[in-house]
Formats: C-alpha cells, structure tokens, sequence
C-alpha cells in the first residue's frame, strides 16, 4: 500500500464492552492517533448481534449490522477486531478472516488458548495477520514487551497475577477479613465476574493467559487439561490471616518456570503463598502483574489494569497501529509480525512438565482434636514421605480442638498428596487437611 495509503478501514466484530472502547478512545484521541500513525482510521463495519440493544456509545445505524459477512467479504475492510469473545462464532469468523489474509485483531484469550495453533497457522498459510495484546493482562504492554522489547532473551521464569477478578476477591479478603462468598457477592454486584463464574473463580480465565504467555515466551501449546489449574473457591480467610502472619500473602500465580538443562518448561497456574516483600505480593484490588526474567535483562515487572474498557481497548489500538504499520510497509516480517512466534530449535522438542514433577514448599493446615501424641503422627508420616517441617505452629481452639499449621522445606507434590492422604486415615481430624503451595521466585534462580 507504501504512499498510497491514507485512511485505514477497520470492521469491528462485537460492540460490547471492549469493541465501544476502542470506538470512544479512537475518538477521543483521533487527532493524537492519526499524527503518529499518518492515516485517517475509518470503523465503518460493525457487527452485533442484537440492533436494537441499548448502548452508551452511539454510532450511525448505517455501520451497524448482524451480517458478519458484510465485513469478512468486504476488501476494502483492511484490519477486522474481534471482540465478539467466546470459541463458537468468533473462531468461524477469525477463521474466515484469515482464510482470505485479512488482518485480525483480538482480545480472545479462550479462542487464542484453545485454537491458537490452527489460527496461527491460517495466518502464515495465508498470509494474515493475528495480533492479540489485548489477550493477556488487559492493558498491559505484556506482548509487545516480550516480543519485541525482550527479544534478546531466554525466559527462565515468568509469573504473575492474570485475572483481577479473584484478585479483588482475595485482596478483600485479606484488608477486611472477609470470607470468599462475602467478597463474592461484592464482586458480582460491581460486575466483575464473568458470566461464566467458572472462568474466573476456577482459574481457567488465567490459564488461558498463561497458555499464550508461553506459547509467545517458548514456542509451544500446551493444553489445559495437561497442567494444573486450581482457582480460589477453597482459599479461606483462616488460611490468608495465617498466612500473613508468616509473612505471606496469598495469590492466584500462574507459573512458567523453563528448565534449560533439561529443556522442560512447567506451566501452572494455583493459587500460593508469595512473600510479602515480592513486588508482587503488592498487586492488589483488580490489577494484574507480570513477572519475566530474561538470561540477558534478568527481571522485568509489569503492573496494570488487567481488564476494564478502557484498558483493554489501549491494547485494541496498540495492535490496530501495528496493523496500520504493516498495511504501510513499515514493519518487516519476522518477530515484528504476528505470525510469529516461531519454535527455536530446541522447543522442537521441548517438554511439558507433568504435573507430578513439580517440587517446591508447601503449607499446611491441620484442624485436629486437642489430643496428645497428634503432632507426632502428623509427623511421623510426614517423615516416611521424606517431607521436613521447616515451621510448626499450634493454635488452641475453645472447642477442645487445635490447628496445627506447617511450613515444609522442599518437597515432591507426589509425596504430599501421598502424606496428606496417610494422614486422613488418623482418627483425630476433624477436617481434611488443607494444604496450599509455597511460591518463592528465587528458587528459579539459575
Ligand atoms: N471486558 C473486558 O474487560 C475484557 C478484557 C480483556 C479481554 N476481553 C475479551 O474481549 C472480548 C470481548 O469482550 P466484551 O467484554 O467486550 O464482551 P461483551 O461486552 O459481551 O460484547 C460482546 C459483543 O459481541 C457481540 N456478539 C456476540 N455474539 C455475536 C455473534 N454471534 N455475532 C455478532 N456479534 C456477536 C455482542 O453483540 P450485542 O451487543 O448485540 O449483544 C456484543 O456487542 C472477549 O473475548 C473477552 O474475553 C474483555
């Protein structure tokens, strides 16, 4: 297009949250906008599903429609946003968009996890274009960041807070005490959980970034069934107010942890114990972090709106300027692009981690009857499973019962699932025992 171009046609699928913010901060910063990039830009397709649907942004009836054709099939449309969400007609029609080379634009961290694969490879067969910043941490640069401005790296670790939904829910947990339905209840009536509670309370929403993340860092897909992806319905406020006064706090963390020596990489996503004093520990109320240690610039940490219209529609637009400097011949092929990122040699044969390798400390919980000899069996047990306490603390209950909360140096998870089973079968508990996993990033440390 080189000299010739002067305004960029651009059709939205899906005017809901995120597509209405990309319509209102393009406006509101059109003339900012336009400068830098030296086009006019022209949303002059929209899709819905619903016409009539009442909506705070209002546009001319003209460019609304339910016909996704009308922007698939149009060839003068240069960049199409997908902001539809879900894997059922977002995928038919991303499909469909790159089948015809068209530049793709999403904020679609289900359909990217799910069928990343298959879509990236219609964009290089075709050769389309699928940004998607707006896919992982909301507003934060993460994508970009690691793409290109730590391109001169191998990552060791990465790790962070993906979904500020349960970050609310645990921050408020731990500032008021409160238990997670109560902050639950809040959550839902300020809107921040997703229809789907699932997504966010069982973690799967930030699996789903995680599974990007590692594709963008190592090359490889892994599926969710094969990593483990616990969420925070179980976290109690028992377990935060202990936890803080050891001098943790606890968070939802996913987890990319690469072993060079052994090319592996360990994908995770759980809820753990993080110490205070990590940067963070701090991330609170609905923000999102990101962790990444590079072997060239050693830790970079990224903090900021991990969701939200406006948030969101900025990295919209960051990837809509990216497609515009595509369209004007500015980007070259390559990491630049987005029909990378390409495997390295060795993540050919990289390897997934299963989950029963995993090592690391643990806390427990033990709520038992106020008898003599229970530490001790606990800890015999723990013993014959090669487990050692690195912290033992005893609370007294008035009901003639006790809790006992540990700290274990590091462990096999196979030997603590196979002690806490054992430790079932004694007769003095009264509960299950709780366990929760320790993070420390400086066990990661070359
Ligand atoms: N909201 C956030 O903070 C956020 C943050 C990061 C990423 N994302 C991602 O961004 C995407 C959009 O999220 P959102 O919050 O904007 O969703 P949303 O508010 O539910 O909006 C979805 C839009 O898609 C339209 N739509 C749904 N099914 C359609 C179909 N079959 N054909 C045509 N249009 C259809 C809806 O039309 P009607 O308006 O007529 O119903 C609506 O305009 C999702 O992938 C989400 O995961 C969202």
């Amino acid at each position: 297009m080189g000299d010739e171009l002067k305004t960029v046609k651009i059709g939205l699928l899906g005017f809901g949250v995120v597509g209405q913010g990309v319509w209102k901060n393009i406006e509101q910063n059109r003339s900012a906008l336009e400068t830098r990039l030296g086009v006019e830009l022209n949303i002059n397709k929209i899709v819905v599903r619903n016409l009539n649907r009442e909506r705070l942004i209002s546009v001319p009836e003209t460019i609304l429609t339910t016909n996704a054709n009308e922007v698939l099939e149009d060839d003068s449309i240069d960049i199409i946003c997908e902001l539809i969400g879900g894997t059922d007609e977002a995928l038919t029609y991303t499909e469909e968009a790159l089948k015809r080379g068209k530049i793709v634009v999403s904020a679609n961290k289900a359909l990217i996890c799910d069928h990343g694969e298959s879509l990236f490879e219609l964009a290089r067969q075709h050769g389309g274009h699928y940004f998607y910043e707006a896919s992982v941490a909301g507003g934060i640069p993460i994508i970009k960041t690691m793409r290109e401005a730590l391109i001169a790296n191998r990552f060791s670790l990465i790790f962070g807070i993906l979904n500020g939904t349960s970050n609310y829910i645990l921050t408020r947990m731990e500032r008021e005490g409160l238990s997670f339905e109560e902050t639950l209840g809040d959550a839902r009536k300020l809107g921040y959980v997703e229809a789907d509670e699932s997504l966010d309370l069982d973690g799967i929403d930030a699996a789903h970034k995680l599974v990007i993340l590692n594709y963008l860092a190592h090359g490889i897909w892994v599926n969710l069934k094969d990593i483990i992806c616990e969420g925070i319905r179980s976290i109690s406020k028992e377990d935060i107010e202990i936890a803080r006064q050891l001098g943790y706090k606890i968070k939802l963390i996913g987890v990319i942890a690469r072993d060079f020596s052994h090319n592996s990489v360990s994908v995770r996503l759980h809820p753990a114990l993080i110490a205070k004093t990590e940067t963070l520990a701090e991330v609170n109320e609905v923000y999102n972090g990101v962790s990444v240690t590079g072997d060239v610039v050693g830790t970079t940490v990224l903090i900021g709106r991990g969701a939200g219209q406006d948030a969101t529609s900025s990295s919209v637009i960051s990837d809509i300027a990216d497609a515009v400097s595509l369209l004007k011949g500015e980007a070259s092929t390559g990491r630049h692009t987005s029909v990378d990122p390409k495997a390295c040699p060795d993540e050919i044969t990289l390897e997934l981690s299963p989950p029963d390798r995993l090592e690391g400390r643990y806390y427990f919980r033990f709520h038992v009857k106020d008898e003599e000899g229970v530490l001790a069996e606990i800890s015999n047990i723990f013993a014959k499973h090669h487990i050692s306490f690195a912290t033992v603390n005893q609370k007294e209950l008035s009901d003639n019962s006790a809790l006992i909360m540990v700290t274990t140096h590091k462990s096999s998870e196979v030997s603590v699932l196979a002690a806490c089973e054992a430790v079932k079968q004694l007769g003095s508990f009264m509960a299950d025992p709780v366990y929760l996993r320790i993070f420390n990033p400086e066990d990661y440390s070359a």
